[in-house]
């Protein structure tokens, strides 16, 4: 990860660090719309527990967050404490599910310490060889890529999957479930280090990158039989360089649209809904949004025991990109939007 800025540091003592969003962002986000303030560490009532945060995942739903209209989630208040999933280690419980030293995927926020009663915590079994996974391939994105993936997509051996922001959590968990399903899987990513990336780590058949001018032309010479499964993670040029090369009845998991992340206006130019529309209609394409936190009832466990064993066969990689310390987080998740993260973004918090 480059080109991360910090918010002025404040002493790492017995204190709790908080990162609070200070001001709405138009565009990108910058260090003036984050503020850390300092507050006692908090102490366990009783039926509660007190956690510090180990890591902290940061993902690109949380630019949406910091906006007044959030989307299908309540915005951050002004001055609110930034959301985001961590891995917690308990270290005081007056809970009896929960004991010191266990470790928990919780809702805490940025912050370095933070008081729960035990609700929506998902404690981690002991013998979890990497730990941070259960942000990534085992958590929330992995989830995404299977449900995504296999529920809405319905790949078959043969087919061809595309997926952008090909070396992110969601991106690389689909690729190579993919694949495994059978699938030819082709990558787009932004630069010639993130393409051999998913092709050498995550074994994708070919990755073209969206920052290359010729990009419509290297994708349709990647899909010669087409697209049958185009995993929608950021729209824009990708979105566009796909559109041409869907087969009849191809599916469109529609999951993301981090390329107008920061959009203030509709782009400029020709509409290009009419297009669109003509051709999933001429094309029979399905096209379904959907958002991961509805289907963690239904598939979570099932998630689980594949991704269990796919990771523990090897043939599911993870790629980790981790900074140290809560203050690069703001850096972090505005350069994360331009594409800086390689992999999975996470910041060690202590
Ligand atoms: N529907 C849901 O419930 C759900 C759940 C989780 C995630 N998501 C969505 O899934 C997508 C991927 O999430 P993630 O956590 O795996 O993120 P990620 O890949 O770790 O990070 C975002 C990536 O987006 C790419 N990107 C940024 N601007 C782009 C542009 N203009 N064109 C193409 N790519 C661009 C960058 O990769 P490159 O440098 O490779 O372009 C960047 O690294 C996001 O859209 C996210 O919002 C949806």
């Amino acid at each position: 990860m480059t080109d991360a800025v910090d918010v002025a540091p404040v002493e790492v003592g017995p204190v709790n660090r908080r990162l609070v969003l200070a001001e709405r962002p138009v565009g990108a986000p910058g260090l003036q719309h984050f503020r850390i303030e300092t507050a006692a560490i908090p102490s366990p009532g009783p039926g509660e527990l007190l956690l510090r945060t180990e890591y902290l995942s940061l993902d690109p739903y949380m630019r949406g967050r910091m906006n007044a209209n959030a989307g299908y989630a309540e915005p951050v208040a002004i001055g609110g404490l930034m959301v985001g999933q961590t891995i917690s280690q308990v270290t005081a419980s007056n809970h009896p599910d929960y004991a010191v030293g266990d470790r928990v995927v919780a809702d805490a926020g940025w912050q370095d310490w933070c008081l729960s009663n035990g609700q929506g915590l998902r404690k981690l079994d002991p013998a979890l060889s990497h730990p941070t996974w259960a942000l990534s391939a085992l958590g929330m994105p992995g989830l995404t890529a299977y449900v995504g993936l296999l529920d809405i997509g319905q790949p078959k051996p043969g087919e061809t999957v595309v997926v952008a922001a090909a070396t992110g959590p969601v991106g690389s968990a689909v690729g190579q479930i993919a694949k495994l399903k059978g699938c030819k899987v082709i990558g787009i990513a932004g630069g010639e280090e993130k393409c051999r990336m998913a092709v050498e780590q995550l074994g994708f058949d070919a990755c073209v990158s969206h920052h290359d001018d010729e990009l419509p032309r290297l994708l349709a010479e990647a899909c010669p039989d087409g697209i049958d499964i185009y995993f929608e993670n950021t729209g824009g040029a990708a979105f566009e360089a796909a559109l041409p090369l869907f087969n009849n009845y191809a599916r469109m998991p529609l999951c993301g649209q981090v390329a107008w992340a920061n959009a203030t206006n509709l782009p400029a130019g020709y509409d290009l809904t009419p297009r669109v529309m003509r051709l999933f209609l001429h094309r029979r394409v399905r096209l379904q949004g959907f958002i991961v936190t509805d289907h963690y009832d239904t598939r979570f466990d099932a998630f689980q025991t594949d991704m269990t064993q796919w990771l523990a066969a090897g043939q599911v990689k993870v790629i980790e990109d981790i900074i140290d310390g809560l203050e690069h987080a703001p850096g972090a998740l505005s350069g994360m939007l331009s594409g800086y993260n390689l992999g999975k973004l996470l910041v060690r918090v202590s």
